[in-house]
């Protein structure tokens, strides 16, 4: 039945967890409305029939077949109701449809996503990237962070009945667990300029085997583009091992993201990015906001949008300044220094003065960091410990410590 439908519909494979209920309310909505409308039909059809105008009816309409029935006004009200049960069914499972598809499972393997014209570009969290092909392992779950380069794109996998857009200095997710391995055509469904047509890429799932294997082959992101410059403190060699998260580490160095914030939770002039990821951020206005992915890029983009309670506005905003894949980068390394809960937690509120808030630092083990040499910093100075931060520190403050070392 639903293999005949789906053909009958011209529907795309099912090839998500996700496909075969979404595609199951469609038949649902489809069929029901093809019946009514059926239904509307043969029902006009018979009346046009049954009375249509004859000589015998004389021009002014019978008075008394102008009152209505009482039977009449049940069976009316009876569809009104049995119309409206519809609807609200609908939507109640159209609404639990809606609600799985945005809440990515925890376990969920996060890879960026860039688009710009006219083309997509992938990282994972090995720090590997590809253009164009999308590799991703069958039966787990993966998120996909979604950020453009220029315009608004919008990634659309037909196969897994999923669809978001791709907007600059904005980070969107969506996720799917493919269910078995093959290629998949992934279209931009956003009118993006003359090559959106051509904009067009695939989805290859592999089984977890091939995908481990298939992800050694991919090239080492370069986070920067060409113009990056590679910092001084990072050697030939550990540059080859650096995961996304240790370059994410390494991009809020160079870019000076490390001045106002810290990684092991010590209170300082931001907050601290320990703990910050999935966090339940207080607001400056009193409200309360989830820290995911959207909302950390938000802060670096346009940081008074939603400024964290108990901190003052001193964040220059960031849009224009760092690229889509070194937001990814942050983004990833955020994610790192975090793991995981089940539920929201409080977010260390580090009011000027308190002591250092003390989380517990574990690495989540969906993002095992490859793990490089530790580097010297710039102009010798004292080598830092071995297990110590890999960043020099800056401006004469201490340097944060108690963070697990990164390549
Ligand atoms: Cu990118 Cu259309």
């Amino acid at each position: 039945m639903n293999e005949f439908l789906r053909r009958v519909l011209f529907l795309p494979r099912q090839a998500s967890t996700m496909a075969r209920d979404i595609d199951h309310l469609h038949y649902f909505v489809i069929i029901v409305t093809m019946a009514g409308a059926t239904l509307v039909a043969l029902a006009a059809a018979y009346f046009i029939l049954r009375y249509r105008r004859r000589p015998e009816h004389g021009v002014v309409p019978n008075r008394k077949s102008r009152e209505l029935p009482l039977m009449a006004f049940w069976f009316e009200l009876g569809v009104i109701g049995f119309l409206l049960v519809l609807f609200v069914g609908w939507w109640v499972v159209g609404f639990r449809q809606f609600v799985r598809l945005e809440v990515p499972p925890a376990n969920a393997m996060g890879i960026y996503v860039t688009g710009k014209q006219w083309m997509w570009t992938f990282v994972y969290p090995n720090g590997r990237s590809s253009n164009a092909v999308l590799y991703v392992p069958a039966h787990q779950p993966v998120q996909l962070l979604l950020s453009s380069r220029d315009v608004i794109h919008s990634f659309y996998v037909p196969d897994f009945r999923v669809k978001k857009d791709a907007i600059p200095g904005r980070m969107t997710s969506l996720w799917f667990e493919a269910t078995e391995p093959g290629i998949y055509p992934v279209y931009c469904t956003e009118y993006c300029g003359e090559g959106h047509s051509t904009m067009r890429a695939e989805v290859i799932v592999l089984s977890e085997a091939d995908y481990v294997a298939q992800l050694e082959q991919l090239p080492r992101l370069d986070v920067g583009g060409p113009s990056y410059t590679e910092p001084a403190l990072i050697s030939a060699a550990s540059a080859e091992s650096l995961s996304l998260a240790a370059m994410g580490e390494r991009v809020a160095v160079m870019k000076g993201c490390m001045r106002c914030h810290t990684a092991d939770g010590a209170p300082h002039i931001g907050p601290t990015w320990l703990g910050l990821y999935r966090s339940d951020v207080p607001l400056a206005g009193g409200e309360r906001i989830l820290a995911d992915e959207a909302y950390l890029t938000e802060s670096m983009m346009d940081p008074m949008a939603q400024l964290h309670a108990g901190f003052r506005p001193v964040m220059p905003p960031y849009q224009g300044l760092i690229s889509a894949a070194e937001t990814g980068a942050l983004v990833e390394y955020i994610r790192y220094l975090s793991t995981r809960p089940a539920g929201t937690r409080l977010s260390p509120l580090a009011p000027r003065g308190s002591p250092s808030v003390q989380l517990p630092v574990s690495a989540p083990a969906a993002l095992e960091l490859e793990r490089g040499t530790v580097p010297v910093p710039i102009g010798g100075g004292v080598p830092p410990r071995p297990d110590g931060p890999p960043y020099p520190p800056m401006f004469g403050e201490p340097p944060p410590s108690g963070v697990e070392a990164l390549p």
